[in-house]
């Protein structure tokens, strides 16, 4: 079976098309024949070893297929049945094995592409603002790289959820995504200093909880954004990773709380799993969630989809197809 394969940490290059045996599944395991992989960041942190993982590695993490073979003991699921599933190593495969546990069955009417593009990105984006800091009237939001994957995600629940949402982009044409998925609204910050804009939006007061995914070049910043007792929630590193925080700041600037919260520990048990993507499929399902793909392409274009998602050229969802 094809997958796309890595055999040394480094650039995009290191995302070799290959041949691998053809897997069995184990007990309590499913084989499933993907129908989309997505790209998300954390496949770069993977490629360049930002996040450790034994090498070889099949990369991505997060797909929908159907599932082609069960292993023995499994109940969720039976062979056709359309599953989806994120944070499971080797998506970027035409078939992949996993815990029958780790996946979903797709609602009626969802694409197997529109799934593939919600699960990881968009459960991140419920956590985010249902579980990490639960938004709610009242609250103002600071959202960076909001036309990115989970950004835009996060700006139509967060509005949801009845706060005011104010974004970070960095072109015009991601200003009028961000504007478009609702929010109220959009510094470009390549080209403002964001926390003079934050504090001219809000009056001087400063935002509830700023949601910063961008992190080297906007950590700093992010937390002077913050009313006293508001919320940094560092959750990625897409400039960089953050440099060390003396908690002593964090009393200076204001009795300050820090998060940096990942994806694994919001659904490390089935029935959380089965919560938050049933949320955020069925709103995808019923047209209340937009999941804007940004394109897609063969594994063959991995190489080339990584260097678009680390080069800030894509705003939504980058997916691969078997
Ligand atoms: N902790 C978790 O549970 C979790 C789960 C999923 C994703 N994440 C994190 O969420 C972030 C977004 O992931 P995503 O897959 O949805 O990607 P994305 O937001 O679609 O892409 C990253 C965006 O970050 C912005 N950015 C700012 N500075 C950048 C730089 N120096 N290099 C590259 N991009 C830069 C760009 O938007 P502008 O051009 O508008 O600035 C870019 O489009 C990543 O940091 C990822 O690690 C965390």
């Amino acid at each position: 079976m094809k997958a796309i394969r890595i055999e040394g940490f480094g650039g995009p290059d290191v995302l070799r098309l290959t041949d691998l045996p053809v897997p069995s599944p184990g007990p309590g395991q499913i084989v499933v024949r993907v129908l989309a992989a997505g790209v998300n960041f954390i496949d770069v942190y993977h490629r360049t070893g930002l996040y450790p993982n034994a090498l070889p590695l099949v990369p991505g993490m997060e797909g929908a297929g159907v599932v082609a073979a069960t292993g023995q003991g499994v109940s969720l699921f039976r062979e056709g049945d359309r599953v989806a599933w994120a944070n499971v190593l080797g998506s970027y495969a035409a078939l992949l094995v996993l815990a029958a546990e780790r996946a979903v069955a797709l609602p009626q009417g969802l694409t197997a592409e529109t799934a593939a593009a919600a699960m990881l990105q968009g459960m991140t984006a419920h956590y985010l603002c249902t579980s990490t800091f639960p938004l709610a009237r009242g609250h103002t939001c600071l959202v960076h790289a909001a036309a990115g994957g989970v950004g835009l995600l996060l700006v139509q629940m967060a509005k949801r959820r009845g706060a005011r949402v104010i974004g970070t982009v960095g072109t015009e044409a991601k200003a009028a995504l961000a504007r478009e998925a609702g929010a109220d609204d959009v510094i470009l910050y390549q080209q403002e200093d964001f926390l003079e804009a934050v504090r001219r939006l809000t009056g001087g007061r400063g935002v509830e909880v700023v949601y910063d995914s961008v992190g080297k070049t906007t950590a700093e910043k992010s937390l002077d954004c913050l009313v006293p007792r508001g919320m940094a929630v560092f959750y990625g590193n897409a400039s960089g990773p953050v440099a060390p925080i003396d908690p002593l700041v964090l009393s200076r600037k204001g009795s300050l709380f820090l998060t940096r919260p990942s994806l694994v520990h919001y659904i490390a048990d089935r029935a959380s799993l089965e919560a938050r993507a049933a949320d955020v499929l069925g709103d995808a399902a019923a047209g209340r969630l937009k999941v804007r793909i940004d394109r897609t392409s063969p594994l063959s274009g991995a190489a080339e989809a990584h260097r678009a998602l680390e080069g800030r050229q894509t705003t939504g969802k980058v997916l691969l197809i078997p």
